[in-house]
Protein backbone atom coordinates (compact mmCIF):
# COMPACT_ATOMS: atom_id res chain seq x y z
CA UNK A 1 0.00 0.00 0.00
CA UNK A 2 1.38 3.67 -1.06
CA UNK A 3 1.32 6.34 1.36
CA UNK A 4 -1.24 8.17 -1.26
CA UNK A 5 -3.52 5.00 -1.28
CA UNK A 6 -3.09 5.50 3.07
CA UNK A 7 -4.52 9.08 2.68
CA UNK A 8 -7.14 8.38 0.81
CA UNK A 9 -8.13 5.61 2.66
CA UNK A 10 -8.54 8.11 5.86
CA UNK A 11 -10.30 10.44 3.80
CA UNK A 12 -12.86 7.48 3.04
CA UNK A 13 -13.15 6.08 6.79
CA UNK A 14 -13.59 10.09 8.35
CA UNK A 15 -14.68 12.33 5.19
CA UNK A 16 -12.23 14.88 6.08
CA UNK A 17 -8.33 14.50 4.75
CA UNK A 18 -5.46 13.06 7.09
CA UNK A 19 -3.06 16.44 8.85
CA UNK A 20 -0.35 14.50 9.61
CA UNK A 21 1.59 10.96 8.83
CA UNK A 22 3.87 9.17 10.78
CA UNK A 23 6.17 6.40 10.10
CA UNK A 24 7.86 3.75 12.79
CA UNK A 25 9.98 0.48 11.65
CA UNK A 26 9.59 -2.84 12.65
CA UNK A 27 13.42 -4.31 13.69
CA UNK A 28 15.22 -7.62 13.29
CA UNK A 29 17.92 -8.56 15.35
CA UNK A 30 21.29 -9.46 14.17
CA UNK A 31 22.92 -11.01 17.42
CA UNK A 32 22.39 -10.28 21.16
CA UNK A 33 19.16 -12.14 22.21
CA UNK A 34 17.42 -12.44 25.49
CA UNK A 35 20.32 -9.72 26.67
CA UNK A 36 18.36 -6.32 26.42
CA UNK A 37 16.95 -7.14 30.32
CA UNK A 38 19.72 -8.68 31.21
CA UNK A 39 21.77 -5.38 31.04
CA UNK A 40 23.49 -6.01 27.87
CA UNK A 41 24.15 -5.42 24.40
CA UNK A 42 22.23 -5.85 21.06
CA UNK A 43 22.53 -5.62 17.73
CA UNK A 44 19.28 -4.82 16.07
CA UNK A 45 18.51 -3.11 12.69
CA UNK A 46 15.32 -1.33 11.79
CA UNK A 47 13.54 -2.77 8.62
CA UNK A 48 11.55 -1.00 5.98
CA UNK A 49 7.84 -2.60 7.25
CA UNK A 50 6.59 -1.20 9.95
CA UNK A 51 2.98 0.98 11.43
CA UNK A 52 1.57 3.79 9.54
CA UNK A 53 -0.34 6.92 11.62
CA UNK A 54 -2.44 9.45 9.97
CA UNK A 55 -4.28 11.60 12.70
CA UNK A 56 -6.18 14.63 11.98
CA UNK A 57 -8.21 16.61 14.89
CA UNK A 58 -11.70 16.52 15.79
CA UNK A 59 -13.93 18.56 17.19
CA UNK A 60 -15.86 16.03 19.09
CA UNK A 61 -13.52 15.51 22.14
CA UNK A 62 -13.67 11.56 20.96
CA UNK A 63 -10.59 9.48 20.09
CA UNK A 64 -11.66 7.78 16.97
CA UNK A 65 -9.31 4.74 15.85
CA UNK A 66 -9.29 2.69 13.00
CA UNK A 67 -6.61 0.01 11.10
CA UNK A 68 -6.52 -1.24 7.84
CA UNK A 69 -5.45 -4.42 9.14
CA UNK A 70 -8.01 -4.98 11.93
CA UNK A 71 -11.59 -4.96 11.45
CA UNK A 72 -12.50 -3.51 15.26
CA UNK A 73 -13.25 0.25 15.84
CA UNK A 74 -13.29 2.41 18.87
CA UNK A 75 -14.40 5.71 19.88
CA UNK A 76 -13.10 6.61 23.04
CA UNK A 77 -14.30 10.18 24.92
CA UNK A 78 -11.48 12.28 25.55
CA UNK A 79 -13.32 12.07 29.31
CA UNK A 80 -13.76 8.44 29.90
CA UNK A 81 -9.82 7.41 28.27
CA UNK A 82 -9.62 3.83 29.88
CA UNK A 83 -7.75 0.43 28.45
CA UNK A 84 -10.16 -1.58 26.56
CA UNK A 85 -11.68 -4.77 27.10
CA UNK A 86 -10.58 -8.19 25.39
CA UNK A 87 -7.05 -7.16 24.25
CA UNK A 88 -8.47 -4.43 22.29
CA UNK A 89 -5.51 -3.02 19.60
CA UNK A 90 -6.59 0.32 20.49
CA UNK A 91 -4.74 -0.16 24.02
CA UNK A 92 -1.32 -0.19 22.76
CA UNK A 93 -1.95 3.88 21.83
CA UNK A 94 -4.16 4.12 24.55
CA UNK A 95 -1.21 3.08 27.15
CA UNK A 96 1.55 5.61 25.02
CA UNK A 97 -1.16 8.52 25.71
CA UNK A 98 -1.35 7.73 29.17
CA UNK A 99 2.71 7.10 29.82
CA UNK A 100 3.30 10.25 28.21
CA UNK A 101 0.99 12.18 30.54
CA UNK A 102 2.77 10.34 33.17
CA UNK A 103 6.61 10.98 32.11
CA UNK A 104 5.65 14.70 31.03
CA UNK A 105 3.09 15.93 33.50
CA UNK A 106 2.90 19.08 30.79
CA UNK A 107 1.38 17.07 28.13
CA UNK A 108 -2.19 17.32 27.44
CA UNK A 109 -4.76 16.51 25.26
CA UNK A 110 -6.34 19.28 23.85
CA UNK A 111 -8.67 17.69 21.43
CA UNK A 112 -10.29 14.84 20.17
CA UNK A 113 -8.29 12.84 16.91
CA UNK A 114 -9.64 10.72 14.22
CA UNK A 115 -6.69 8.10 13.92
CA UNK A 116 -5.42 5.62 11.27
CA UNK A 117 -3.30 2.88 11.47
CA UNK A 118 -1.63 0.74 8.88
CA UNK A 119 1.03 -2.01 9.03
CA UNK A 120 2.78 -4.21 6.81
CA UNK A 121 5.25 -6.30 9.14
CA UNK A 122 4.35 -9.77 8.84
CA UNK A 123 2.14 -10.44 11.51
CA UNK A 124 3.42 -12.82 14.77
CA UNK A 125 6.20 -12.48 13.14
CA UNK A 126 8.57 -11.56 16.12
CA UNK A 127 9.66 -8.29 14.27
CA UNK A 128 8.14 -5.96 16.74
CA UNK A 129 4.69 -4.73 14.67
CA UNK A 130 3.63 -3.80 18.23
CA UNK A 131 6.85 -1.53 18.88
CA UNK A 132 6.75 -0.11 16.34
CA UNK A 133 2.84 1.05 16.69
CA UNK A 134 4.11 1.94 20.17
CA UNK A 135 6.50 4.22 18.98
CA UNK A 136 4.73 5.50 15.99
CA UNK A 137 1.98 6.57 18.49
CA UNK A 138 4.68 8.31 20.89
CA UNK A 139 6.22 10.10 18.18
CA UNK A 140 2.98 11.33 17.11
CA UNK A 141 1.29 12.55 20.58
CA UNK A 142 4.37 13.44 22.12
CA UNK A 143 4.08 16.43 19.38
CA UNK A 144 0.40 16.67 19.47
CA UNK A 145 0.32 16.29 23.77
CA UNK A 146 2.76 19.09 23.20
CA UNK A 147 5.18 17.08 26.11
CA UNK A 148 7.57 20.02 25.39
CA UNK A 149 10.02 18.41 28.06
CA UNK A 150 11.14 15.38 25.83
CA UNK A 151 11.02 17.46 22.73
CA UNK A 152 14.70 18.78 23.24
CA UNK A 153 16.80 20.01 20.71
CA UNK A 154 18.38 16.44 20.94
CA UNK A 155 17.29 14.96 18.50
CA UNK A 156 18.56 10.98 20.23
CA UNK A 157 17.69 12.10 23.51
CA UNK A 158 14.04 12.63 22.07
CA UNK A 159 14.20 9.29 20.03
CA UNK A 160 15.64 7.51 23.22
CA UNK A 161 12.94 8.96 25.32
CA UNK A 162 9.77 7.57 22.56
CA UNK A 163 11.49 4.36 22.90
CA UNK A 164 10.77 4.65 26.70
CA UNK A 165 7.43 5.37 26.53
CA UNK A 166 6.63 2.18 23.86
CA UNK A 167 8.70 0.23 26.48
CA UNK A 168 6.49 1.38 29.53
CA UNK A 169 3.26 0.84 27.24
CA UNK A 170 4.57 -2.84 26.71
CA UNK A 171 4.80 -3.08 30.64
CA UNK A 172 1.97 -2.09 31.49
CA UNK A 173 -0.55 -2.44 29.29
CA UNK A 174 0.32 -5.52 27.15
CA UNK A 175 1.71 -7.09 30.35
CA UNK A 176 5.52 -8.09 28.49
CA UNK A 177 8.09 -7.29 30.41
CA UNK A 178 10.42 -6.55 27.72
CA UNK A 179 13.81 -4.97 27.77
CA UNK A 180 14.29 -1.67 25.65
CA UNK A 181 15.65 -3.48 22.18
CA UNK A 182 12.48 -3.41 19.84
CA UNK A 183 11.05 -0.23 20.73
CA UNK A 184 14.87 1.41 21.05
CA UNK A 185 15.63 0.07 17.06
CA UNK A 186 12.18 1.44 16.29
CA UNK A 187 13.05 4.62 17.55
CA UNK A 188 16.86 5.24 16.60
CA UNK A 189 17.04 3.23 13.43
CA UNK A 190 19.68 4.29 10.69
CA UNK A 191 19.12 3.01 6.82
CA UNK A 192 21.92 0.57 6.29
CA UNK A 193 23.25 0.60 9.70
CA UNK A 194 23.06 -1.73 12.74
CA UNK A 195 22.66 0.01 16.48
CA UNK A 196 24.80 -1.49 18.98
CA UNK A 197 23.36 -0.96 22.05
CA UNK A 198 23.83 -1.02 25.75
CA UNK A 199 20.61 -1.65 26.89
CA UNK A 200 22.17 -0.61 30.91
CA UNK A 201 23.22 2.67 29.98
CA UNK A 202 21.56 3.46 26.75
CA UNK A 203 24.36 4.07 25.12
CA UNK A 204 24.67 3.37 21.31
CA UNK A 205 26.72 3.46 18.27
CA UNK A 206 25.50 3.33 14.29
CA UNK A 207 27.62 0.45 12.44
CA UNK A 208 27.27 0.35 8.61
CA UNK A 209 26.20 -3.09 7.76
CA UNK A 210 28.47 -3.20 4.73
CA UNK A 211 28.02 -6.78 2.94
CA UNK A 212 29.43 -6.98 -0.17
CA UNK A 213 27.85 -9.84 -1.88
CA UNK A 214 25.87 -11.12 1.38
CA UNK A 215 22.18 -10.60 1.65
CA UNK A 216 20.41 -10.18 5.03
CA UNK A 217 17.68 -13.07 4.52
CA UNK A 218 14.80 -13.26 7.06
CA UNK A 219 12.69 -16.57 7.06
CA UNK A 220 8.98 -16.60 8.63
CA UNK A 221 8.33 -19.63 10.53
CA UNK A 222 4.52 -18.87 10.56
CA UNK A 223 4.26 -20.64 13.43
CA UNK A 224 1.61 -20.77 15.73
CA UNK A 225 3.79 -21.36 18.69
CA UNK A 226 4.73 -17.70 19.58
CA UNK A 227 6.51 -16.64 22.94
CA UNK A 228 3.61 -15.44 24.97
CA UNK A 229 4.20 -12.94 28.07
CA UNK A 230 4.21 -16.26 30.23
CA UNK A 231 7.33 -18.08 28.87
CA UNK A 232 8.72 -14.84 28.42
CA UNK A 233 8.09 -13.56 31.86
CA UNK A 234 9.43 -16.68 33.27
CA UNK A 235 13.11 -15.97 31.75
CA UNK A 236 13.03 -12.64 33.09
CA UNK A 237 12.56 -14.22 36.31
CA UNK A 238 14.68 -17.26 36.29
CA UNK A 239 17.74 -14.66 35.24
CA UNK A 240 16.46 -12.61 38.62
CA UNK A 241 17.17 -15.31 40.74
CA UNK A 242 20.51 -16.18 38.79
CA UNK A 243 21.42 -12.62 39.57
CA UNK A 244 20.20 -13.18 43.19
CA UNK A 245 22.61 -16.45 43.80
CA UNK A 246 25.70 -15.22 42.16
CA UNK A 247 25.14 -11.69 44.21
CA UNK A 248 25.84 -13.76 47.28
CA UNK A 249 29.68 -14.52 46.29
CA UNK A 250 29.89 -11.20 43.90
CA UNK A 251 27.41 -8.61 44.22
CA UNK A 252 26.04 -8.02 40.73
CA UNK A 253 23.12 -6.19 39.21
CA UNK A 254 23.11 -7.71 36.01
CA UNK A 255 23.98 -10.92 34.24
CA UNK A 256 25.64 -9.43 31.43
CA UNK A 257 28.22 -7.61 33.82
CA UNK A 258 29.83 -11.03 34.07
CA UNK A 259 32.79 -11.60 31.77
CA UNK A 260 33.60 -15.58 30.64
CA UNK A 261 36.23 -15.67 33.25
CA UNK A 262 34.30 -14.32 35.76
CA UNK A 263 31.30 -16.65 34.99
CA UNK A 264 34.10 -19.76 35.61
CA UNK A 265 34.26 -18.02 39.23
CA UNK A 266 31.02 -17.26 40.48
CA UNK A 267 28.85 -20.50 38.33
CA UNK A 268 28.58 -22.72 40.89
CA UNK A 269 26.75 -20.33 43.60
CA UNK A 270 23.41 -20.53 41.14
CA UNK A 271 21.78 -23.71 42.43
CA UNK A 272 18.65 -23.67 40.79
CA UNK A 273 19.70 -25.42 36.93
CA UNK A 274 17.11 -23.71 34.71
CA UNK A 275 18.44 -20.08 36.19
CA UNK A 276 22.18 -22.11 35.63
CA UNK A 277 21.43 -22.38 31.51
CA UNK A 278 19.63 -19.05 31.20
CA UNK A 279 22.95 -17.27 32.98
CA UNK A 280 24.96 -19.25 30.64
CA UNK A 281 23.08 -18.32 27.47
CA UNK A 282 23.51 -14.30 28.77
CA UNK A 283 27.30 -14.36 29.63
CA UNK A 284 28.34 -16.23 26.14
CA UNK A 285 25.72 -13.44 24.08
CA UNK A 286 26.92 -10.81 25.75
CA UNK A 287 30.44 -11.92 24.64
CA UNK A 288 29.31 -13.23 21.11
CA UNK A 289 27.78 -10.01 20.32
CA UNK A 290 30.87 -7.78 21.14
CA UNK A 291 32.49 -10.16 19.48
CA UNK A 292 30.29 -9.82 16.33
CA UNK A 293 30.29 -6.37 16.53
CA UNK A 294 33.81 -6.11 16.06
CA UNK A 295 34.26 -9.03 13.55
CA UNK A 296 31.63 -6.93 11.04
CA UNK A 297 33.53 -3.31 11.95
CA UNK A 298 36.44 -5.72 10.48
CA UNK A 299 34.67 -6.98 7.41
CA UNK A 300 35.21 -10.54 8.67
CA UNK A 301 31.69 -11.92 7.62
CA UNK A 302 32.44 -15.52 8.32
CA UNK A 303 33.27 -15.04 11.75
CA UNK A 304 30.38 -12.89 11.97
CA UNK A 305 27.97 -15.47 10.81
CA UNK A 306 29.73 -18.25 12.98
CA UNK A 307 28.47 -16.02 15.54
CA UNK A 308 25.11 -16.03 14.73
CA UNK A 309 24.71 -19.80 14.63
CA UNK A 310 26.35 -20.29 18.11
CA UNK A 311 23.67 -18.18 19.12
CA UNK A 312 21.38 -19.72 17.66
CA UNK A 313 22.79 -23.10 19.86
CA UNK A 314 22.69 -21.59 23.15
CA UNK A 315 19.19 -19.66 22.89
CA UNK A 316 18.26 -23.54 21.66
CA UNK A 317 20.15 -25.37 24.14
CA UNK A 318 20.42 -23.22 27.27
CA UNK A 319 17.71 -20.57 26.27
CA UNK A 320 15.11 -22.84 25.49
CA UNK A 321 12.99 -20.26 23.13
CA UNK A 322 13.82 -22.09 20.05
CA UNK A 323 11.52 -25.00 19.12
CA UNK A 324 10.83 -27.08 16.72
CA UNK A 325 10.23 -24.91 13.79
CA UNK A 326 12.88 -22.27 14.35
CA UNK A 327 15.70 -25.16 15.04
CA UNK A 328 13.93 -26.86 11.51
CA UNK A 329 14.74 -23.68 9.46
CA UNK A 330 17.91 -22.87 11.50
CA UNK A 331 19.22 -26.53 10.96
CA UNK A 332 18.29 -26.43 7.23
CA UNK A 333 19.94 -22.94 6.37
CA UNK A 334 23.45 -24.45 7.96
CA UNK A 335 23.63 -27.35 5.33
CA UNK A 336 23.31 -24.91 2.73
CA UNK A 337 26.54 -23.43 0.75
CA UNK A 338 26.75 -19.72 0.66
CA UNK A 339 25.00 -19.34 4.11
CA UNK A 340 27.15 -17.80 6.65
CA UNK A 341 25.51 -18.12 9.80
CA UNK A 342 21.51 -18.65 10.35
CA UNK A 343 19.97 -18.08 14.07
CA UNK A 344 16.04 -17.33 15.17
CA UNK A 345 15.69 -13.41 15.78
CA UNK A 346 13.66 -12.18 18.48
CA UNK A 347 11.59 -13.38 21.24
CA UNK A 348 11.86 -17.33 20.20
CA UNK A 349 9.36 -20.15 19.55
CA UNK A 350 7.59 -19.05 16.89
CA UNK A 351 8.34 -16.27 14.32
CA UNK A 352 11.62 -15.71 12.12
CA UNK A 353 15.01 -16.75 11.51
CA UNK A 354 17.75 -14.37 10.20
CA UNK A 355 20.54 -15.23 8.12
CA UNK A 356 23.65 -14.08 5.70
CA UNK A 357 23.63 -15.44 2.49
CA UNK A 358 25.72 -15.21 -0.58
CA UNK A 359 23.90 -13.45 -3.29
CA UNK A 360 24.38 -16.39 -5.70
CA UNK A 361 23.38 -18.75 -3.11
CA UNK A 362 20.07 -17.05 -2.19
CA UNK A 363 18.07 -19.03 -4.71
CA UNK A 364 19.44 -22.23 -3.57
CA UNK A 365 18.86 -21.21 0.45
CA UNK A 366 15.18 -20.81 -0.54
CA UNK A 367 14.49 -23.81 -2.74
CA UNK A 368 16.42 -26.22 -0.14
CA UNK A 369 14.66 -24.67 3.16
CA UNK A 370 11.55 -24.25 2.34
CA UNK A 371 11.50 -28.14 1.27
CA UNK A 372 13.63 -29.30 4.04
CA UNK A 373 11.37 -27.29 6.20
CA UNK A 374 7.98 -27.80 5.34
CA UNK A 375 8.81 -32.18 5.08
CA UNK A 376 9.87 -31.57 9.16
CA UNK A 377 6.77 -29.32 9.93
CA UNK A 378 4.06 -29.06 7.90
CA UNK A 379 4.15 -25.45 7.25
CA UNK A 380 5.20 -23.05 4.22
CA UNK A 381 8.22 -20.74 5.02
CA UNK A 382 8.47 -17.41 3.69
CA UNK A 383 11.37 -15.39 2.82
CA UNK A 384 12.22 -11.66 2.95
CA UNK A 385 15.58 -10.35 1.73
CA UNK A 386 16.04 -7.27 4.87
CA UNK A 387 16.02 -3.77 3.91
CA UNK A 388 17.52 -1.78 6.97
CA UNK A 389 16.19 1.33 6.97
CA UNK A 390 15.78 5.18 9.02
CA UNK A 391 13.70 5.28 12.50
CA UNK A 392 10.23 6.75 13.44
CA UNK A 393 9.55 9.70 11.34
CA UNK A 394 7.15 12.69 10.38
CA UNK A 395 6.21 11.94 6.81
CA UNK A 396 3.51 14.45 6.21
C1 LIG B 1 11.42 -9.61 22.55
C2 LIG B 1 11.49 -8.44 23.53
C3 LIG B 1 12.86 -7.77 23.50
C4 LIG B 1 13.98 -8.79 23.66
C5 LIG B 1 13.78 -9.97 22.70
C6 LIG B 1 14.77 -11.06 22.93
O1 LIG B 1 11.52 -9.12 21.24
O2 LIG B 1 10.50 -7.49 23.25
O3 LIG B 1 12.94 -6.78 24.51
O4 LIG B 1 14.06 -9.25 24.99
O5 LIG B 1 12.47 -10.52 22.80
O6 LIG B 1 16.07 -10.64 22.66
Amino acid sequence: MTTQEMMSAFEQAYGHKAEKMYFAPGRVNLIGEHTDYNGGCVFPCALSFGAWLLIAKNEDQVLRFRSLNMPQTYNIALSAICPQPDKAWCNYALGCLDIIKRRHPEAALKSGYDLLYYGNVPAGAGLSSSAAMEVVTARAFTEEMSAVSCQSSDDKAYRTELALIGQACEHEYAGVMCGIMDQFASAQGKKDHAIYLNCDTLEFEHVPVKLDGIKVVITNTHSPHHLDSGAYNDRVRQCKLAVEQISKVKPIKFLAELTEEDWKEVQSAITDPIAFKRARHVVGEVARTAAAVEALKRGEIAYFGELMTASHVSLRDDYEVTGPELDALAEAAWQVEGVLGSRMTGGGFGGCTVSLVKDEAIEQFKAFVGKEYEEKTGLKADFYVAEIGDGVARLA
